[in-house]
């Protein structure tokens, strides 16, 4: 909705050069810092999973996990965590993956799920697709199906949608704002 678009857009800084020279982060500090927007976007990523039909909500680390564990809460299903690797204690699934800035590896507990469960995955933003993808990746290797991606923000020109959906197409795609 309109409305919630101005609220938040006034509460993400754009930094400019921000890790490395080209790069234009998206700061959500300010937005988090305000119970009533940050309260409607748990909201609108909470109904998104109950209208899905999800069973658990997958956040990946690190801002990942400051929407999905409120958001799983209040859709009432279970949270769980997709780490960066090396930090979960038991037996897990990895991924390497590619990052708009640099690489990387996520993980998750073999045994997170249950069988054919159906997950909604969670993230602050959909860039380029490719942290995304490699968590659906571990949502399959773990046995559950990736029903759909519920992020924060869209960063339009980097076609993550596009390589999300080729990658992922059982797997519907929920923004609450475009960039
Ligand atoms: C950022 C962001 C998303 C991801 C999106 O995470 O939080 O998870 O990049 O980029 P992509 O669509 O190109 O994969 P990052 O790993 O930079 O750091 P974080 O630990 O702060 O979440
Ligand atoms: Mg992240």
């Amino acid at each position: 909705p309109p409305v919630l678009d101005q609220v938040l857009a006034t509460r993400i800084l754009d930094v400019p050069d921000y890790p490395q020279p080209g790069v234009v982060f998206k700061d959500i500090t300010p937005l988090l810092g305000d119970p009533a927007a940050f309260g409607a976007v748990v909201g609108a990523m909470a109904e998104q999973v109950r209208a899905s039909g999800a069973t658990r909500v997958a956040g990946l680390e690190a801002r990942g996990f400051i929407l999905a564990a409120p958001v799983a809460l209040a859709a009432g299903v279970g949270f769980v965590p997709v780490r960066k690797a090396g930090k979960l204690p038991r037996a897990t699934f990895r991924e390497d993956y590619q990052l708009e800035y640099g690489t990387a590896t996520i993980e998750v507990h073999r045994d997170a799920f249950e069988p054919g469960e159906r997950v909604m995955i969670v993230d602050d933003i959909l860039a380029t697709g490719g942290t995304a993808v490699a968590a659906a990746k571990l949502v399959r290797d773990a046995g559950a199906v990736p029903v759909g991606l519920s992020v924060l923000m869209e960063l339009g020109f980097l076609a993550g949608r596009d390589r999300f959906a080729a990658s992922v197409p059982e797997a519907g795609i929920h923004t609450l704002l475009l960039v």
